[in-house]
């Protein structure tokens, strides 16, 4: 018999070979993970700062949300909607307790959660406000990112997630991001059939674009003024990671629509959430809309554990805290190159543009960082995100600087 050696070249030519090309991963194959770390097969260890997009906030492996899992998945796991179970309810309650909504919608990916959001704006639309049938139109932001199926892509502005995968589905409206005026502008001509501003707090997949100060704040006025619903996707923001429960409480907004994901599902399950008060959550009646696997016992209880993870550990805090700490460092750092263009970021969603005119590529830095022991991906080109673990400590944020300054510094 053939020796095959079972090692990361193995599994990459694997995934390579019998897997569908839509992802261009880092070239580190991963069996391990726990709290900010992660090991390859080779046995490396690596402090983990994309934390699988924002979806591992309480760090891998969590003991309480695995122990949850292992409790749960022994006793239910799915029953699907024709029938009630005994979690769901527990589940919806804690959950619109604590965000300070009505109800719940329970679905399992980030784009499904979307994707609900925009049904339910369009039918409050048509049935609360009057707006004429199939007229109804929903505003996104240029350089928008809310997932992946084709209604989704239809609004993005990023060539590569919408080339060939046309027609497109209409009834959307794009604004510029973070600018009041153009706002302003296209709600006073066309409030009538507008339904909603769906708006992500802080940009993640654009390269974590912070808008000005009163941004949020404004455009919910604007959308009060209207009779717009604002939905806030914090389907990466939320749940902690810039440093409060949600980026919308740094300015104090209530979305009339609040999406939620990643996180929600503790980095075990996909398990996505969309919240809203009776008069728009009670326009969707049964069969018009649903999901096999949406509020399955298994995914409640993980995520009731993973919501009280983040506020039993203070990891909201602990971002804020942390995420300033790092930025710190990360300008320090950016003191001693020109590699580093700009830092930004709130909480533990932070960004470094690199300045690619040195010859030099985020991709390339990544892979730096990689053999260093840090993962991290590049974002848009030449931006790489840093987003660790909400759990991560200062002597591992240290680690995490020292490691990123090691690979950077010496390229000249
Ligand atoms: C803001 C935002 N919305 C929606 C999504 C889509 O979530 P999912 O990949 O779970 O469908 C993402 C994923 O990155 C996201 O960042």
């Amino acid at each position: 018999m053939m020796d095959v050696q079972i090692d990361s070249k193995y599994y990459i030519e694997l995934e390579e070979k019998y897997g569908a090309h839509n992802y261009h991963p880092l070239p580190v194959v991963l069996e391990k993970g726990r709290g900010v770390y992660v090991w390859d097969v080779e046995g490396k260890k690596y402090l983990d700062c994309l934390s699988a997009y924002s979806a591992v906030n309480q760090g891998h492996c969590h003991p309480k949300i695995t122990e949850t899992l292992a409790q749960q998945a022994h006793k239910l796991t799915l029953t699907s909607r024709a029938f009630y179970n005994n979690v769901l309810g527990e589940y919806e309650k804690f959950m619109t307790q604590l965000f300070g909504y009505d109800k719940l919608l329970p679905m399992n990916t980030g784009a499904e959660g979307v994707e609900t959001a925009i049904k339910l704006a369009r039918k409050w639309g048509y049935l609360k406000k009057g707006i004429p049938p199939n007229q109804a139109q929903i505003l996104v932001c240029n350089k928008n990112f809310h997932g992946r199926t084709t209604t989704i892509i239809s609004f993005s502005s990023d060539p590569t997630a919408k080339t060939n995968f046309g027609p497109f589905t209409p009834g959307f409206i794009e604004v510029p991001y973070n600018n009041i005026h153009s706002l302003e502008n296209v709600l006073k001509n066309h409030h009538s059939t507008i339904a909603a501003l769906l708006i992500e707090p802080i940009q993640g997949e654009a390269g974590v674009i912070v808008p000005d100060e009163g941004y949020l704040k404004n455009a919910y006025e604007l959308c009060k003024k209207y009779n717009v619903l604002f939905i806030a996707d914090e389907i990466q923001t939320g749940l902690g990671r810039t440093g409060k429960l949600l980026a919308c409480d740094y300015e104090n907004v209530h979305p009339d629509i609040l999406i939620l994901g990643k996180a929600l599902g503790g980095g075990m399950l996909p398990v996505s959430a969309v919240l809203a008060n009776d008069d728009i959550m009670l326009c969707i009646q049964p069969g018009e809309h649903g999901s096999t696997f949406g509020g399955n016992p298994l995914a409640c209880k993980v995520a009731i554990t993973s919501v009280q993870v983040i506020i039993e550990e203070h990891l909201s805090e602990n971002a804020m805290k942390m995420g300033e700490m790092f930025r710190e460092g990360l300008k320090a750092i950016q003191q001693k190159t020109d590699l580093i263009e700009t830092v930004r970021g709130k909480g533990l969603l932070n960004a470094i543009v690199i300045n690619e005119k040195k010859g030099v590529t985020a991709w390339d830095i990544c892979l730096k960082f990689a053999e260093n022991g840090l993962l991290a991906k590049p974002t848009h080109g030449n931006i790489i995100r840093l987003a660790p673990p909400l759990i991560i400590n200062e002597e591992q944020i240290n680690e995490a600087l020292h490691i990123i300054e090691k690979s950077i510094l010496p390229i000249k």
